[in-house]
């Protein structure tokens, strides 16, 4: 499949999913915007990327949107369009509660909330008011939003429903993708008629920065994890939904890990990550070793959290 000429955006294309996805992309020929907050310990992927030639990478964070629009315009003056919008960015569970991701809902305070809700609802909507912009003057363009499987419900029976990850002690991260899915199926909606097609994504548990961290981490705890997935599994997905308008597939929420499967690219075992023998693969390594290493978390707590580490299906996407 060549997207030849297609420019798309994809923030936190840094480290983890976006990274991989930056790399499948260019592998089609398309151009990318490479937006990140931070680049520091991801230098050599930044020279890599721009060492191609159809590569902006941009630094920005998508809370400040001072910061959003000045790499719009860089995007727009080195490209003259944008054509897809991959929202990957994210708060992380393990940003708040590091090293193992973990908190109950009473252990959460407001501040955990803004921050989370501030960066995954509010960002992804400061980014998308951005870079729609250009999409809606072609009259064309894809939206793509990577949520959570965490973050849906499950119906049990006829008008009755459940949570899909309850256990998990994932919030407020699930609470924020939750959100996020919701504001994105409107936002469907109110661009059918205008080009642009809006998509949610669920990638299963994903090998990304700090896995290894988090797997040890779980591991003294006594708990397990489920196992991880190669980033690149949601990579499939992400180029079938960029050349999409409303015209086409808009309004939907995808399993990366089904799609992959109902496509013939095979079930969940063939994108599986093979860890090192310490849990770390080289990339995390190196990562943790720029970010000081990380603590080994309160031992305290396995039984409480064994609940945690048994709920879900393995494919929920259930990300700390
Ligand atoms: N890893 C999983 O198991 C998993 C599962 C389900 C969903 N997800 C989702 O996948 C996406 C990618 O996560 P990942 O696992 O690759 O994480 P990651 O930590 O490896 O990468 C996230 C990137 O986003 C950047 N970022 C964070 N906050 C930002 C901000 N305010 N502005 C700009 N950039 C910012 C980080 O610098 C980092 O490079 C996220 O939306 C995450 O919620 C991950």
């Amino acid at each position: 499949m060549s997207l030849s000429g297609l420019v798309v955006v994809i923030t936190g294309a840094a480290r983890g999913i976006g990274q991989a996805a930056a790399g499948q992309f260019l592998a089609r020929d398309a151009r990318v915007v490479a937006l990140d907050r931070s680049w520091d310990g991801a230098e050599a992927t930044a020279t890599a990327m721009e060492s191609t030639g159809r590569v902006l990478v941009t630094t920005a964070d998508i809370t400040d949107p001072d910061s959003v629009a000045a790499s719009r315009q860089r995007a727009l003056d080195r490209f003259g369009r944008v054509d897809a919008l991959i929202n990957n960015a994210a708060c992380r569970q393990r940003y708040l509660f590091p090293p193992h991701g973990l908190a109950s809902v009473l252990e959460t305070t407001d501040q955990d909330w803004n921050t989370m809700l501030g960066v995954n609802v509010l960002g992804t909507l400061t980014v998308t008011r951005s870079f729609v912009a250009p999409m809606l003057e072609q009259g064309r363009g894809s939206v793509i939003v990577v949520g959570t499987g965490g973050s849906v419900l499950q119906p049990v029976a006829p008008g009755v429903w459940r949570g899909r990850n309850t256990g998990s002690r994932n919030e407020p991260y699930d609470a924020s993708k939750a959100a996020l899915c919701n504001m994105s199926l409107y936002l469907a909606e109110e661009l059918r008629d205008r080009g642009v097609a809006v998509n949610v994504v669920f990638p299963g548990a994903t090998h990304t920065t700090g896995s290894g961290e988090i797997a040890a981490a779980r591991r003294r705890l006594g708990l397990t994890e489920a196992p991880y997935l190669r980033p690149e599994h949601l990579a499939p997905v992400l180029l079938h939904l960029a050349g999409q308008s409303s015209a086409g597939e808009t309004g939907l929420v995808i399993d990366a890990v089904r799609w992959n499967r109902d496509h013939g690219l095979g079930d969940a075992d063939e994108w599986r990550h093979t860890p090192l023998g310490d849990g770390r693969d080289q990339a995390d390594a190196r990562q943790d070793e720029h970010d000081g290493g990380g603590d080994a978390g309160d031992p305290g707590q396995g039984d409480d959290l064994q609940q945690a580490a048994s709920a879900g299906d393995g494919q929920g996407g259930d990300c700390p």
